[in-house]
């Protein structure tokens, strides 16, 4: 499964991208106000960072103002992905801006119905929302499911993008289900590597390393 990182933040993007961990990055306005910085500027030092898919979201509503702003987002750098709501709006821009081969993301998806759609449409990726789902005590991660199997139904090319994760549990079930890419917050991907036995396990190593040392 590929793994894109969930933050416009340039520092944390670039500690996972030497360790060869980011495949691809996805930003919101949520997280291009975290980051402090001017949409164009952060997209394109990301891009620079990650040769992989980054996903940029505008603010338009009608279609043909989505596509002008996609043009605009996606002439920062090659790998830029216009992410795109998922309205009947959004899809007829997803559409115009497939025709000009400018890749888009298909975000706020909460149903198997909208994913169809989406694919139907022609985007690149499709991101289902899972961590919202939970949120109001709903499955997210089945949702993902009925989507894979829908899209394997139809062999549509459409790829997953598991977002709004919350936990390592929801990028363990996302692998587990097959899907295509999960895009993680920097907090989770933290927690992922972690384990107590591993640190307990290294400081014992360690431990007996130096004592070890002071065997004749
Ligand atoms: C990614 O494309 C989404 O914008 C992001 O995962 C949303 O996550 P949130 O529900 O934690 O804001």
């Amino acid at each position: 499964m590929k793994i894109f990182l969930d933050t416009a933040d340039a520092g944390k993007i670039k500690k996972y991208a030497e360790m060869g961990m980011v495949d691809g990055v996805t930003t919101n306005p949520t997280l291009i106000l975290k980051s402090g910085r001017k949409q164009e500027d952060a997209t394109r030092e990301i891009c620079k960072l990650v040769e992989g898919p980054v996903s940029a979201e505008g603010n338009a509503e009608r279609a043909e103002d989505i596509v002008k702003e996609g043009e605009v987002f996606a002439s920062w750098a090659k790998n830029v992905v216009v992410k795109v709501p998922m309205t009947p709006e959004g899809l007829k821009a997803v559409r115009a801006l497939s025709k000009k081969g400018i890749k888009t993301n298909v975000t706020l998806v909460f149903t198997p119905a909208q994913a169809l759609l989406a694919a139907k449409a022609g985007a690149t990726f499709v991101s289902p929302f899972v961590g919202r789902l939970d949120d109001i005590g709903e499955d997210g991660m089945a949702i993902v499911e009925e989507i894979m199997k829908i899209y394997r139904n139809y062999g549509y090319r459409t790829q997953v993008i598991v977002a709004s994760v919350r936990s390592v549990a929801h990028v363990v079930r996302a692998a587990a289900t097959g899907a295509d890419i999960a895009t993680v917050p920097s907090n989770v991907m933290d927690e992922m590597f972690a384990h107590k036995l591993t640190d307990a396990g290294i400081r014992k190593f360690h431990d007996d390393w130096e004592a070890a040392k002071k065997l004749s």
